[in-house]
């Protein structure tokens, strides 16, 4: 599916049937998520830019690379965005963030803003946005339009499961903005949930249910 990466790494794909498994504890399943969360960021930047820097090394000189550009802002869709947050700033300390406080009515399914702070000078900068879910992807569209009326250009989103009929939403809405995602499942639900999913994202971290 163009503009659609699956992350198919053999320990991302083990650590999430330990997650979809309703038996998995909300420890456990926080700590697979963070675990996840950091091979999936190192896919995710897996074609960042590099220029070299001169280093001495302490046998010689050398020009050797590093990271182009201003700093990577990761911007999570609270609050089950956070549980991807934690593991890619392990790997990217210097990472900006952006909260984007956003919930989906249960009943209507339309997703409601509450909070958004995010840094400035986004239009400089990559901006990774990470939700674990993209359902209907009401969330991560209306997220994405308000990083984009704030200058954001360079964005992709990264999730852990996503359904066909949210990416088919996203892509129509956000054509220019790539999705990472660590498997494609069969289909949403009535209540729209992802089938077979891993029930309530938020709720399985934070034990709410
Ligand atoms: C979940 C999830 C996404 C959203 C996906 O959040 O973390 O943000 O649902 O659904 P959508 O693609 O249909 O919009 P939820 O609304 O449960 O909020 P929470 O993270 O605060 O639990
Ligand atoms: N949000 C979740 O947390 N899980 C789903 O299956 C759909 C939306």
């Amino acid at each position: 599916m163009e503009g659609v990466t699956v992350i198919d790494h053999p320990l991302v794909q083990h650590k999430l049937t330990i997650m979809r498994d309703k038996e998995t504890s909300t420890a456990s399943f926080r700590r697979l998520l963070r675990e996840i969360s950091t091979l999936l960021c190192y896919e995710v930047t897996r074609n960042l830019d590099l220029t070299t820097v001169e280093i001495e090394t302490p046998m010689a000189t050398i020009d050797a690379p590093t990271l182009e550009g201003k700093k990577l802002v990761f911007a999570s869709i609270l609050r089950a965005g956070n549980g991807l947050l934690e593991g890619m700033l392990d790997l990217v300390p210097a990472a900006r963030v952006a909260h984007i406080g956003i919930y989906r009515d249960h009943e209507t399914l339309q997703p409601v803003e509450y909070y958004f702070k995010a840094p400035e000078n986004l239009a400089d900068r990559l901006v990774i946005v990470v939700d674990p879910m993209l359902a209907t992807a009401n969330s991560a569209i209306a997220a994405i339009e308000k990083l984009k009326e704030r200058g954001a250009r360079n964005i992709r989103f990264l999730c852990l499961l996503a359904a066909p009929e949210g990416i088919e939403r996203f892509r129509a809405g956000h054509p220019d903005v790539p999705v990472f995602t660590a498997s494609i499942d069969s289909h949403l639900n009535e209540k729209g949930y992802i089938v077979p999913g891993l029930g309530d994202a938020g709720d399985r971290m934070y034990g709410t249910k």
